[in-house]
């Protein structure tokens, strides 16, 4: 499926249309980009900010964050949800200290193996911090190229998942990493969102098999009973 107007498209309409000014976008340094990665796994931007920003001021560097009693890590993620990401947060700030001296792996396949980061956040710390080219697919992606594919079937099945890794990773761009990464978390967050797409500002409009067809309301298909 290569295609170069695809990330081209959603390149220029991420500079004119997306987000710039999240807190975490004002820094490449992996343990910043790691945190708010992890924190927007479950959550939504406007719930994360506020969290993002007290964390950094108790846990300026990660070398803090490691050394942090689990009981006061714990009460900082007090009301973001999902506990699980908080335990394995501390779990991987530890780790990072001990195999590697305080610095996030450059390699998506190491930091893959750390707790809490699977391959979709992997691949967008990788590409945010350190510019490598890799893919991501969360489920606002998922929604975004079952839409534009016409693809039906549960997105959460092992074909269609690996399915749409496999357009995930045709469609990359040859530069332009950062500004594709956030242009398809963007378009999937504020355009081409779960009840109410904005078809008409949508960059992707023309190549859209959901749209032409009438059926965004039916796509991504709904996890079956
Ligand atoms: N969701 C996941 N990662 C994000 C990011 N970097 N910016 C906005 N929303 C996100
Ligand atoms: Fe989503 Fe509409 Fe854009 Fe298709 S045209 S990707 S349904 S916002």
């Amino acid at each position: 499926f290569v295609d170069p107007s695809f990330s081209h498209a959603v390149i220029q309409w991420q500079k004119q249309h997306g987000r710039h000014l999240l807190p975490w976008q004002q820094s490449r340094e992996a343990y910043r980009v790691w945190l708010s990665e992890i924190m927007l796994q479950q959550t939504q931007v406007t719930a994360v900010i506020p969290y993002y920003e007290k964390f950094l001021q108790s846990y300026p560097t990660v070398f803090d964050l490691a050394a942090a009693p689990a009981e006061s890590v714990m009460a900082h993620w007090s009301g973001l949800g999902y506990y699980t990401r908080a335990r394995n947060l501390h779990q991987c700030a530890k780790q990072v200290v001990e195999k590697y001296d305080g610095h996030f792996p450059v390699d998506p396949l190491l930091l893959e193996q750390l707790p809490g980061i699977g391959r979709s956040t992997a691949a967008a710390i990788t590409a945010f911090s350190y510019g490598t080219t890799a893919a991501i697919l969360d489920g606002n992606v998922k929604r975004v190229f079952t839409r534009v594919f016409g693809i039906a079937g549960y997105p959460g099945s092992k074909p269609i998942e690996d399915d749409l890794w496999q357009r995930a990773m045709a469609l990359l761009p040859e530069v332009g990493i950062e500004a594709y990464t956030q242009g398809l978390m963007d378009l999937g967050a504020t355009l081409c969102t779960r009840s109410s797409p904005a078809c008409p500002r949508c960059p992707l409009q023309a190549r859209c098999v959901a749209h032409a067809e009438n059926r965004t309301a039916e796509l991504p298909t709904r996890k079956p009973k």
